[in-house]
């Protein structure tokens, strides 16, 4: 099949690859040309695992183009998918202004097909966004909605084996254009749904916003863990043996960040006040979610005596999540603002993040190596649970830090274990008295 992809961020680079990867001819458009000469040689503009690997293999067989001309991307598709960013604008709205002008393109050529191509809005956008898009289109056209739901630095194998597809769709061509483009996708016996337009929208921001209301709920439940002598990595284990409950996206820490789930609950909040039904849940769930960065931050000045002049912290991961190299709303940033605000001179350690870090918060001293990041500090911070952070060098740490003190956000380590190698030792919703129950 041949296939248009607008926009070579996240999603768009992942779905022209997997889908070039199928044994598709894919070409996707952008409208940075140096972009596109450095996607031509098969580098991705982000860390992905796989990623690079993968682009390389469908390139070098033919099967994937980049080009920063509509024309070009347009020419003969059977499909074409708009993959552009839909960020929080200034009035705190999603700006669909990309979108649009993705639309205003592709109407400019449908003249040109003798079988006009399926549009498929595949940015998230809220619940109406894809008819309007239809109304820019002039001519001839199919038109439906497609959310994605791969999560980054798992991307490829959320594409590859997706626990389900959603289409929103109202004609035969972009039904049957849709089947065959996932069929390779779902042959595991996945469903893809075919839905109205609008409840496919919806899918895609109600799923975002219940995942971001387990992180919230179970970080509030942390939160009275800890005033309550509970633990909540016991709490957590014997709520999550309900199968009702279920245990993913239920990890106590220092909250959500990324592209994603802060824009999506804020983006139902605005969807809520519009209509008139104010979503008193995601209202919460956003509000908890920054209460929590916040209070981690507190923990650190608390410890300090609120006076950080003269202390070195450091922070271990910057990332927003492991295996990416995007700091976008991530949790680091707030809290490195807030320990500079407070006078203390920070340094940072990301195996992948650094650079994107240090363009956000360039007062950080970023060091290559995770341990002489944390050289004479005064204390250690954990805000990524990245897989090297795990089991450090203990007795190394110990011996690098003026001050054996870590601040861990994603509960990394045992509290005894912490205790017994001398670390004064704060994690999330476990009390820092050890209890009489042994781990
Ligand atoms: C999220 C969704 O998981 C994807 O399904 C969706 O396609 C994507 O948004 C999107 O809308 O494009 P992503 O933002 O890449 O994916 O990352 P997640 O793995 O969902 O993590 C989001 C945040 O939640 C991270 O900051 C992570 O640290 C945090 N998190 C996750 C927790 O604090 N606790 C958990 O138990 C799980």
């Amino acid at each position: 099949m041949k296939i248009a992809i607008v926009g070579t961020g996240y999603v768009g680079l992942i779905t022209g690859t997997c889908f070039a990867n199928a044994g598709n001819d894919v070409t996707c458009l952008d409208i940075d040309p140096n972009k596109v000469k450095t996607l031509r040689k098969g580098k991705a503009p982000f860390f992905e695992p796989g990623l690079s690997e993968m682009m390389t293999k469908s390139i070098n067989a033919g099967r994937l183009h980049f080009t920063d001309d509509p024309e070009t991307a347009y020419w003969d598709a059977s499909i074409i998918f708009i993959c552009v960013g839909t960020p929080t604008g200034e009035d705190g709205r999603c700006n669909l202004s990309h979108v649009m002008g993705v639309a205003d393109s592709i109407s400019d050529s449908l003249d040109s097909f003798d079988v006009p191509p399926t549009v498929v809005v595949k940015s998230t956008v809220p619940v109406g966004t894809t008819h309007k898009v239809a109304q820019r289109l002039k001519g001839k056209y199919s038109i439906a909605n497609c959310p994605e739901f791969l999560r980054e630095g798992n991307a490829i194998d959320d594409f590859m084996n997706p626990d389900r597809v959603v289409c929103g769709v109202e004609d035969d061509r972009a039904k049957q254009n849709l089947e065959k483009v996932y069929a390779p996708f779902i042959s595991d016996g996945h469903p893809i749904f075919f839905f109205d337009i609008h409840s496919s929208e919806m899918v895609k921001y109600a799923s975002n916003a219940m995942l971001a209301c387990k992180i919230s709920f179970i970080n509030e439940i942390a939160s009275l863990c800890e005033r309550n002598g509970a633990n909540i990595e016991r709490v957590r284990a014997g709520m999550c043996a309900d199968s009702r409950i279920g245990n993913q996206f239920f990890k106590p820490g220092i909250g959500y960040g990324g592209s994603c789930f802060p824009k999506d609950t804020l983006a139902v909040m605005e969807m809520g006040d519009d209509a008139n039904a104010p979503c008193l849940v995601n209202t919460a769930v956003h509000n908890l979610n920054q209460r929590q960065r916040k209070w981690f931050a507190d923990r650190i000045l608390k410890h300090f005596d609120n006076n950080l002049s003269g202390k070195k912290i450091t922070l271990w991961g910057l990332a927003f999540k492991p295996n990416t190299d995007d700091v976008r709303d991530a949790p680091s940033i707030d809290i490195a603002k807030t320990l500079i605000e407070a006078g203390a001179q920070v340094s940072g350690f990301d195996p992948e993040a650094c650079g994107t870090f240090h363009d956000e918060v360039p007062e950080v001293e970023i060091f290559k190596d995770m341990y002489e990041a944390a050289n004479q500090s005064d204390a250690l911070v954990i805000c990524t649970e990245w897989a090297e952070f795990s089991s450090p060098n203990f007795d190394r740490l110990k011996s690098l830090l003026n001050e054996p003190v870590v601040f861990d956000g994603r509960n990394l380590y045992k509290r005894n274990e912490m205790a017994n190698r001398g670390f004064n030792y704060y994690s999330v919703g476990r009390p820092t008295v050890e209890l009489a129950i042994a781990k």
